[in-house]
This record gives C-alpha cells, structure tokens and sequence, in this order.
C-alpha cells in the first residue's frame, strides 16, 4: 500500500537553486497553516513565521546572512569542511534573493519544548509545500543575530531556519537515504524488522 505521505517524503530533496518566478502565496500560507496543526509541547504553539516576497527585503536577508557564513566558513575545518566542499557549498546564499518567497521561522524562546515543536512544524511545511509541487531548502544562518536584527525581531523570539521556496532549477539527484531496516529495530536494540 503507498501512502500519499510517504510518496511526498520520498520525492523532497532540499534545492539551493530556485526560479525566479512568482509562486501563488496561497500555496505558502496553506503550508504556514499546515504548520500550526503540528504538536507542539503543552500546546504552547511557540512557532512564528515571517512571509518575505519584497525583493529588496530578500536582498538584505541575503547579506545579512552571508556576512555570517562568511566568518563561519573561515572557521570550519576537518570532516565538515570537507562535506561542504563536496556539496560545493560556500558562504554565497543566493537562493536568499532568487527564490520568490522566503519564510523566516521563530521560536518562542520560553516555551516549553520550543525548539523540537518548531521543527516539528518545519517538517510540516516542507511536506505541504511538496504536495503543492513547490522545493525548498532548510536554511539554518550560521548567525541568527545578523537577520534577526534586520527584522526588527522580539527578544522573545529566536530565528530557527530561514526556508526559500520556489520552482527548483536544481536538477542534483535526491540525497542517498537509509533503510527502514537499517534505522529501526523491532522491541530492542539490535533486533532487525523483516516485512
Ligand atoms: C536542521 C537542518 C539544518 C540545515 N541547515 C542547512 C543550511 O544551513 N544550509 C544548507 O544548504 N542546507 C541545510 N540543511 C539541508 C541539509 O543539508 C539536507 O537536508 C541534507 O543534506 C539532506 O538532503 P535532502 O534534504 O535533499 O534530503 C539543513 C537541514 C536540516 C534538517
């Protein structure tokens, strides 16, 4: 039996290059609504999202959060260097101003189990965004305080992950994935699923 969640899960892959072009915001809010049907600990619902569309404001976005990468890359060496180089990543971002919407997502910082409610619904949103036929990466700023700042944020709220989203240009293959049966044991460590 194929589940229409699992076919979703398998199609996603995280796209660093977008097409310019407009996307319905209905599309992104109907994912934002997704969202806040996630669990979240005591139902505190500590996320908080921010729709950018305006060029300008993505440009900035963009600046603020490559002056950050900037002075990490510089940092960063050994094994997750290497993997960086092998993704061909770099401090450039410019999925940041290409992708026609970006969200911003916060955390509420007090709350109860913030941050695993938060990510709870950022898996939400990449999900409905896929069914809507839309890529997206999970954008995580190597300094939160340079775009937090830019957007005048709360000082309850912390930014989580900056998500861009759009038509994908990227055509790279979908990243190597493990088994269930590589990732789940059956009532106690060890002990394989056979199905
Ligand atoms: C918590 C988290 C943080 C991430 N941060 C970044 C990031 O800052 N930049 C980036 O390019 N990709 C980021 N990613 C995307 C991962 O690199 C990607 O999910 C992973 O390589 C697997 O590829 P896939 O999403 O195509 O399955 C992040 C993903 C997660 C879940």
């Amino acid at each position: 039996m194929s589940l229409k969640v699992l076919d979703l899960a398998k199609r996603r892959k995280s796209v660093r290059k977008f097409s310019e072009k407009n996307i319905p915001i209905e599309k992104v809010l109907k994912a934002l609504e997704t969202a806040t049907h996630a669990p979240s600990g005591a139902n505190q619902q500590p996320w908080r999202f921010i729709v950018i569309t305006e060029k300008d404001v993505k440009i900035r976005i963009k600046n603020a959060c490559e002056r950050g990468e900037r002075e990490f890359y510089e940092k960063v060496d050994g094994e997750f260097k290497q993997w960086l180089t092998e993704q061909k990543l770099s401090w450039k971002k410019p999925f940041l101003e290409k992708a026609p919407v970006l969200v911003a997502v916060f955390m509420k910082k007090d709350a109860q189990y913030a941050r695993e409610s938060v990510w709870i619904a950022i898996g939400f949103i990449l999900l409905a965004l896929e069914e809507q036929g839309l890529s997206t990466l999970t954008y995580t700023p190597s300094k939160i305080q340079y775009p937090q700042l830019l957007l005048n944020v709360s000082n309850n709220f912390q930014l989580e992950a900056i998500i861009p989203i759009g038509k994908s240009e990227d055509n790279k293959p979908k990243a190597p994935k493990m088994t269930l049966e590589e990732s789940t044991y059956l009532n106690q460590w060890g002990k394989l699923i056979t199905k």
